[in-house]
């Protein structure tokens, strides 16, 4: 039987402690995800080759839930705003939970049979995402976005069901965020 623990959150940063897992994602790891590479691999020459986002885990052998955090960087590569890769559950029967600590971002669904929709990200925000929909966060505001995340240790993320991308893009349009067709049909 495990024992009740507590785990420490920093909300600005996202840190988590304790931290059993962390990993980061910097431009050149998302080379296939962002519409224009040229833009990409010209802020990679000429400011080095950021961070995007991290994602930061409180995991117990033999529990059924596992949650972290994900901290994405303030930041856009041409027109579009710095994002997660996105991706569905391994198991179709397994959703998540996204609660936002800070920032600002737009949560962009896609469900199998194609339809889209996106939730507003902000301090306070609890976003319900359903099995079956693919996920990614975007952050449209000028500071971190930093969410908690929660979800089964079954989830598993499939990362090869979106490889050729979501259907639609947020861009920074002149007035705010834009979301856009991709070209990509679901
Ligand atoms: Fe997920």
């Amino acid at each position: 039987m495990l024992d009740p623990q507590n785990v420490t959150i920093d909300a600005e940063s996202g840190a988590i402690a304790p931290e059993t897992e962390h990993y980061e994602k910097r431009l050149s790891d998302l080379r296939q995800i962002f519409a224009d590479r040229i833009a990409l691999d010209r802020m990679v020459g000429e400011e080095g080759d950021r961070l995007v986002y991290q994602v930061r885990a409180f995991r117990k052998n033999e529990s059924d839930l596992w949650f972290g955090t994900t901290t994405i960087e303030p930041g856009r590569v041409g027109s579009e705003y710095f994002m997660t890769r996105g991706h569905f559950h391994k198991r179709h029967d397994m959703g998540e939970v996204y609660h936002t600590q800070a920032g600002k971002g737009l949560l962009l669904l896609q469900a199998r049979d194609g339809r889209v929709e996106i939730l507003e990200m902000h301090p306070g925000s609890c976003s319900f995402i359903p099995p079956d929909w693919a996920h990614r966060s975007i952050n449209v505001g000028d500071d971190r976005l930093v969410f908690v995340w929660v979800c089964n240790v079954e989830a598993g993320n499939d990362y090869g069901e979106l490889e050729k991308g979501m259907q639609r893009r947020v861009i920074a349009g002149v007035s705010g965020p834009e979301m856009i067709e991709s070209g990509v049909r679901g």
